[in-house]
């Protein structure tokens, strides 16, 4: 059985999406089918349906409006939302109106309120919704979580992300410049706050800094992310005004006891840094990499070290889902080589396949609007804490009971 899909926003993500599709295609277990694809931009929509017909061999119907295109393709199941972020939730509140379910791409909404609209949109409707959080889903990413719930550090005690990037340079679109668009720090923030989900389990409260250090962002040299976003290079002014923050400082207090501190800035000159490290009870856990292969490194008390192949006798009972062992070539491994693209289109296959799996099966998807919610609600709270000088809890942010920052992003959306 195959699900009639439709991608709607042609961009860079729409993209890396179809090439997702075509990975799943060539699967055993494919479950999908494009049919349409949608753009507020008639020439990305005709160009994703130009590589839809040289990859999957058929030609799907392009539409600028999804009321139209749901009129068009009666039989129509999923959305699968790769828009930019700041109109996610007006793209998804249509779609479950429409009757579709959806696969939004992150973060959920630009704001927390934008996400709970989604949400009660879902509650009038009833359909499914998917949050497409790929790093998580890599099988690295599923070794990391396997090695703690088995305790291999005991009790996680200290949760540190740390990472400093990308001077002033323009990242990938002008877009993730403007906070009322989705910034770098909602942006790529979303994709660490679910990580640290994933890993360490709810966030109990916030305290953070965020600043503005690099007001004026400027092309950069080369393209970004793998040449996804070459055909819109002649597009890129050569410098844009940023109003989105690039620098957030934070301490984390997690629902466990356990603690964290969260740094992140796109705004960092010089040498570029990223790390991530889990100290517990009986070791440290640096979890393995995203998209690249890199198996987790796990240090236990007496300094014995463990990487690789060694560390899949510490987790017997770990084995990775039908889709994933079969596109990335085997249900236990502790490392994998390819290059970045083939590593994030099978990715994006994995995710794809949840959701068709879930409608056909009657399940719930793992990354639902709630954990959505919570990813985006952390980069929030660490926004709010910043404007009112004082922690903030999650559970304040996602009652709305505190959203001064983002008050006038909602303005400006009427949400
Ligand atoms: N998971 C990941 O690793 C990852 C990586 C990159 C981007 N993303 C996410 O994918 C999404 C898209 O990012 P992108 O880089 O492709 O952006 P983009 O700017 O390249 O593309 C967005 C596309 O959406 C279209 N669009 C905007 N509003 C629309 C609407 N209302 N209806 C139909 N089309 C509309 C635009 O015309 C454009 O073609 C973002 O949410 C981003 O955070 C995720």
């Amino acid at each position: 059985m195959k699900i009639p899909l439709a991608i709607v926003g042609c961009g860079g993500m729409g993209g890396r999406h179809l090439l997702g599709l075509k990975e799943l295609s060539e699967s055993n277990l494919s479950n999908v089918e494009l049919v349409a694809v949608c753009d507020l931009r008639h020439d990305n929509a005709q160009h994703l349906a130009d590589e839809a017909e040289q990859l999957l061999g058929h030609r799907p119907l392009v539409f600028q409006d999804l009321e139209e295109m749901v009129r068009d393709v009666p039989d129509l199941q999923i959305a699968d939302i790769t828009t930019d972020a700041g109109s996610h939730h007006a793209v998804a509140c249509t779609a479950f109106d429409l009757g579709l379910h959806i696969l939004a791409e992150k973060p959920l909404g630009l704001t927390v309120r934008c996400c709970n609209r989604i949400l009660e949109a879902q509650g009038r409707c009833g359909q499914l919704l998917s949050v497409a959080e790929n790093y998580r889903r890599d099988p690295m990413s599923r070794l990391t979580k396997a090695l703690l719930e088995a305790s291999a550090i005991g009790d996680p005690h200290l949760f540190l992300d740390i990472s400093a990037s990308s001077g002033n340079r323009i990242i990938i679109t002008p877009w993730r410049h403007q906070k009322d668009r989705g910034g770098m720090l909602l942006d790529g923030g979303v994709h660490n706050a679910d990580m640290m989900l994933y890993l360490m389990g709810d966030v109990e409260q916030i305290y953070a800094r965020i600043a503005l250090w690099e007001k004026t962002r400027y092309k950069a040299r080369e393209g970004g992310v793998a040449g996804f976003y070459e055909r819109w290079a002649g597009e890129m002014p050569d410098a844009v005004e940023a109003t989105a923050e690039d620098t957030l400082a934070s301490v984390i207090t997690f629902d466990s006891g356990a603690m964290g501190q969260w740094t992140q800035s796109y705004a960092a000159h010089g040498r570029g840094f990223g790390h991530k490290v889990i100290y517990g009870s009986g070791g440290s856990l640096i979890p393995g990499g995203i998209r690249n292969g890199t198996s987790p490194s796990l240090t236990l008390a007496d300094g014995e070290e463990l990487s690789g192949e060694d560390l899949l006798d510490l987790v017997p009972d770990f084995h990775l889902d039908a889709i994933t062992s079969e596109l990335f070539g085997g249900d236990r491994m502790a490392s994998y080589a390819m290059p970045f693209p083939a590593a994030d289109r099978k990715l994006l296959a994995i995710e794809i396949h949840e959701l068709a799996d879930c409608i056909i099966e009657g399940k719930n998807p793992e990354v639902d609007g709630q954990v959505g919610r919570k990813a985006v609600a952390i980069c929030y709270a660490a926004f709010e804490s910043s404007s009112l000088n004082r922690p903030v809890t999650l559970d304040e942010i996602e009652a709305e009971l505190v959203g001064d920052y983002e008050a006038d992003i909602n303005a400006l959306y009427t949400v």
